[in-house]
């Protein structure tokens, strides 16, 4: 087990939450970053409680100052920042093609780009200086699937797998990898209860034929943040139990 630190964006509930408790589990202390101070606070309680170490951060994800101060507090609590997961997202919601607006688009290339820019800037030096690093970016299926009225989300996605595909290049002199996890549907808290007859539609076109959950995604994040992922870097897991159109 490498010393140093995971540290996760957007992990005060969600698929965040599942990944920051993983990486806990895995042995990582882990920063727990989220614009909403009380819910990264009760994670990183919850993950204390359970034995681990956690650091609660409440800055905004999407601002490269702030970001590069949680880095800096990080390793001052538990040491280099060798693992990130760029996971943050604001809200989201349909948008037809006639009503999108530069700025809505804008904001998810805030999420999707420049957050996990300002996070590889922050820690890379920590990588580089102890020539091993793994970064993950949490994708979405979406860029494959499309859906009306989601073009914005699915653009800065699709952005998300190009900058993690270059720098999966630039930095694997380095022992660093690149990754990035697309999970399908995930019930979490803000989808609330789904209609029986969507589940239905829903889960029959998928080969897994279950509602995924966000421990199905954290799974696949530790693997990618494991020693036995050292020789995997620019791929894209999908996680989606098999979707398909048929
Ligand atoms: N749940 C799904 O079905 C699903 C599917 C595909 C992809 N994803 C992706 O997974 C990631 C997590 O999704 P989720 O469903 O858990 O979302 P979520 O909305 O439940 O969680 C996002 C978290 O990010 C936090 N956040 C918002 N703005 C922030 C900022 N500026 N700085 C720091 N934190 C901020 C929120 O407070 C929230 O806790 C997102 O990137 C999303 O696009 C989710």
């Amino acid at each position: 087990m490498r010393k140093g630190t995971a540290l996760v964006t957007g992990a005060g509930r969600g698929l965040g939450a599942a990944i920051a408790r993983r990486l806990s589990a895995e042995g990582w202390p882990v920063v727990v970053n989220d614009l909403d101070q009380a819910a990264a606070e009760g994670l990183a309680d919850d993950i204390a409680r359970a034995g681990g170490r956690a650091l609660a951060v409440g800055v905004d994800a999407t601002d490269p100052a702030q970001v590069a101060t949680m880095v800096q507090w990080a390793r001052e609590h538990f040491g280099p920042v060798l693992v990130t997961v760029a996971n943050a997202s604001g809200p989201q919601g349909e948008v037809p093609v006639e009503e999108l607006s530069w700025a809505y688009m804008l904001r998810h290339f805030e999420f999707f780009t420049k957050s996990p820019l300002a996070l590889l800037h922050a820690a890379v030096p920590d990588m580089r200086a102890a020539r091993w690093g793994r970064v993950v970016h949490i994708g979405s299926d979406l860029f494959d699937r499309a859906d009306p009225g989601w073009s914005a989300y699915m653009a800065a996605k699709g952005a998300l797998l190009g900058l993690t595909r270059g720098w999966a290049l630039e930095l694997g002199t380095d022992g660093i990898t690149v990754n990035l996890v697309a999970p399908g549907w995930i019930p979490v808290e803000r989808h609330g209860a789904i209609p029986p007859e969507v589940a239905e539609r829903w889960l029959g076109r998928q080969a897994v034929p279950r509602w995924g959950t966000p421990d199905d995604v954290a799974g696949a994040v530790a693997y990618l943040t494991s020693e036995d992922a050292g020789f995997i870097s620019g791929q894209r897991i999908v996680v989606n139990g098999g979707f398909h159109f048929a």
